[in-house]
């Protein structure tokens, strides 16, 4: 079994850690606050190493799932970092959501150690996380792809290889613009039809079951229905850096994205207006308090 290591055990990464060790891999965990590596590895297995460096040491396989882009140069750079402990037939994999310069920009460095590199970015959240049921996105070659594959495996199924480094993280901001976009058509269809008189779990339920109907309406239920109960999934604050960073994308290849960049505008003011560590699915609690203001303001 390949020895799989794990750095960034935040909400996704941790998660991801519990499908590697029920696929039976032997874990590497690192983590900046290395409390939250050393919790983790009482819970599932694995061992707790205080560098990037050491992962990449020790491993055959490093997935990182930061942050952003500060976070993927903080953790692959430097002397303590995972390009230092790089060694052939290592693979780096970074799943961040994270424009495509940012792996780029550090593949002539990892190719020089003799290492593997891919990004493979994910679609699906906590809960398809933590049943290795992720969507992957994978760009870089067939080589670093077949090494790669028996982890990846274990976080999805559904592995799309897109073509050269840096594919992967392009799809996948091409689809959180369609997952932004849901997000706000459902909060905008929820909050439409409780101001006219139709019960919030009714209208869910019915927006669930019409053609409307994606995977996410599904496993967005207990957050737009409860959300004072459901434990965050993926926050505000992290929605609006993906939507920058679509927005950017947009403009380096010449796309207008209108409907991306009115997400951001919607998500930047939920954000301002109730804190940016709640989950993305507060625009619609947003949403119910800027109606509220603008009746004041008519009536
Ligand atoms: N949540 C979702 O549903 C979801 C779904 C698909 C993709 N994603 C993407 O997955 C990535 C992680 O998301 P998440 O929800 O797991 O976020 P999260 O819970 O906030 O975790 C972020 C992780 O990044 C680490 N980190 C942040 N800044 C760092 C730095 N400067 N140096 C080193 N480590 C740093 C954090 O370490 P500390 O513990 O020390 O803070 C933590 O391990 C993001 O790119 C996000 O867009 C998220």
């Amino acid at each position: 079994m390949t020895t799989v290591g794990m750095l960034g055990l935040g909400r996704m990464g941790s998660s991801m850690v519990r499908a590697l060790a029920a696929s039976g891999h032997d874990l590497v965990l690192w983590n900046r606050t290395t409390a939250v590596a050393e919790q983790l590895a009482k819970e599932v297995g694995g061992r707790v190493v205080v560098r990037p460096a050491d992962v990449a040491a020790a491993a055959d396989i490093a997935i990182s799932m930061l942050a952003d882009g500060r976070a993927v140069a903080a953790v692959y750079g430097g002397p303590d970092g995972l390009i230092a402990g790089a060694r052939p037939g290592t693979v780096l994999v970074d799943c961040s959501t994270v424009p495509p310069a940012v792996i780029q920009g550090h593949e002539a460095a990892i190719r020089a150690t003799g290492a593997g590199v891919l990004d493979a970015p994910v679609s699906g959240s906590v809960a398809l996380a933590e049943r290795g049921a992720l969507t992957l996105m994978v760009g870089g070659t067939d080589t670093d792809l077949a090494l790669a594959r028996p982890a990846l495996e274990a976080l999805g199924s559904t592995i799309f290889h897109l073509g050269p480094l840096g594919t992967g993280a392009a799809m996948k901001l091409a689809v959180n613009t369609v997952i932004f976009g849901l997000n706000e058509a459902i909060a905008e269809a929820l909050v439409l039809a409780e101001a006219a008189g139709i019960d919030r779990a009714a209208a869910y339920d019915v927006l669930a079951a019409s053609a409307v109907g994606a995977p996410f309406v599904g496993y967005k239920r207990a957050a737009f229905l409860e959300p004072e109960t459901t434990p965050v999934a993926f926050a505000l604050d992290l929605a609006a850096k993906d939507l920058r960073l679509i927005a950017d994308l947009g403009a380096d290849v010449g796309v207008p994205l209108p409907q991306a960049r009115t997400n951001l505008q919607v998500i930047e003011l939920a954000s301002a207006a109730g804190g940016g560590a709640r989950d993305f699915s507060a625009v619609a609690e947003h949403l119910r308090g800027g109606r509220s203001e603008e009746e004041d303001a008519t009536a």
